[in-house]
């Protein structure tokens, strides 16, 4: 079968079994085109909380699929390649929080959405990258606990001096290891270029970007700029989505380490075995995780717009 063959039957076999195929905005050209909808972790979510049919395909990594399932327990929920996990989103857990609570008592837990859903049974409320400073700004609380990615924490910290924040100290692996002099050797190579980045990257990095945002976010602004290049400093499957939706503006990765394998790992081959219902994994919660996290997730939705 050729690559078009698959997505033909894909889209035959997802109208036939009343399938949504949702997929984030880091992954592969050949699942953005069978998709039902695309976007960044927030607009995942939203669109998984109205959409009608009965069962969702999560093509990103485990935490989405999970967001889905929690929003939708009624659905069944797959992940088509069991593989795709967020190494961020295993860097705390339920004990390990507790410790951290006992250092900061008081303090509104704030989680980053990309934690496991147990772990969100226990925080106040999650945040994506596109919401967090707007949810930070309309909570109640002065005090804010922000975890696990230290580094968009301390970017929503930097837009709101007037709360205290306090942090844990984990973050993306492959958006931390974008090195200062990276972005300096980018900006010498392309003088002309804006530098877009997404708030996972060290404070250095994002200091010196003209634009700092979700991935739905530097899209959105190089499909409004009028500039002719663009440094991207998030995932680069976003450059080249980016340079195939814009051929007439040029796009360069900042590092050649911003590859994500776990966003990577599921192929077009994992989604059609997935709707044809031989593969993937259906994702299944506890009755309690499910109550603990929707009261998180839910409280995202209600100030988050
Ligand atoms: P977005 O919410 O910006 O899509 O980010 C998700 C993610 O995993 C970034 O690495
Ligand atoms: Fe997780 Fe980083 Fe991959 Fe995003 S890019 S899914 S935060 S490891």
């Amino acid at each position: 079968m050729t690559i078009r063959e698959i997505q033909e039957e894909i889209l035959r076999l997802k109208k036939e079994n009343d399938i949504c195929i949702l997929a984030h905005a880091y992954q592969n050209q050949e699942i953005l085109e069978i998709a039902d909808y695309v976007g960044d972790s927030y607009g995942l979510s939203v669109q998984a909380a109205k959409d009608p049919h009965g069962n969702i395909v999560m093509c990103g990594v485990r935490f989405m699929a999970e967001t889905c399932k929690v929003l939708s327990p009624e659905k069944t929920v797959w992940l088509p390649n069991p593989m795709a996990g967020c190494p961020m989103a295993d860097q705390l857990d339920p004990e390990m929080l507790q410790m951290l609570k006992q250092k900061y008592p008081g303090y509104a837990v704030v989680a980053y959405i990309n934690t496991s859903s147990e772990l969100k049974t226990v925080c106040d409320v999650c945040v994506t990258s596109s919401s967090a400073v707007k949810i930070c700004k309309a909570m109640d609380e002065d005090r804010i606990l922000f975890i696990p990615d230290q580094n968009l924490g301390q970017y929503v910290a930097d837009q709101i001096p007037e709360k205290t924040f306090a942090f844990y100290s984990g973050g993306c692996p492959r958006h931390f290891s974008v090195q200062d002099f990276e972005v300096r050797q980018a900006r010498a190579a392309h003088p002309d270029a804006l530098f877009l980045v997404h708030p996972e990257c060290r404070p250095s990095v994002t200091a010196q970007a003209d634009y700092v945002g979700s991935t739905t976010g530097i899209m959105d602004f190089v499909r409004k700029s009028d500039a002719k290049e663009y440094i991207i400093g998030t995932e680069n499957s976003i450059a080249e989505h980016l340079q195939f939706e814009c051929p007439e503006k040029e796009f360069y990765p900042v590092s050649v380490n911003l590859s994500c394998m776990n966003m990577r790992v599921t192929s077009l081959m994992d989604v059609y075995h997935c709707v044809r219902g031989r593969g993937g994994e259906e994702i299944t919660l506890t009755e309690e995780v499910l109550t603990g996290a929707r009261r998180c997730i839910d409280r995202m939705i209600e100030l988050g717009g």
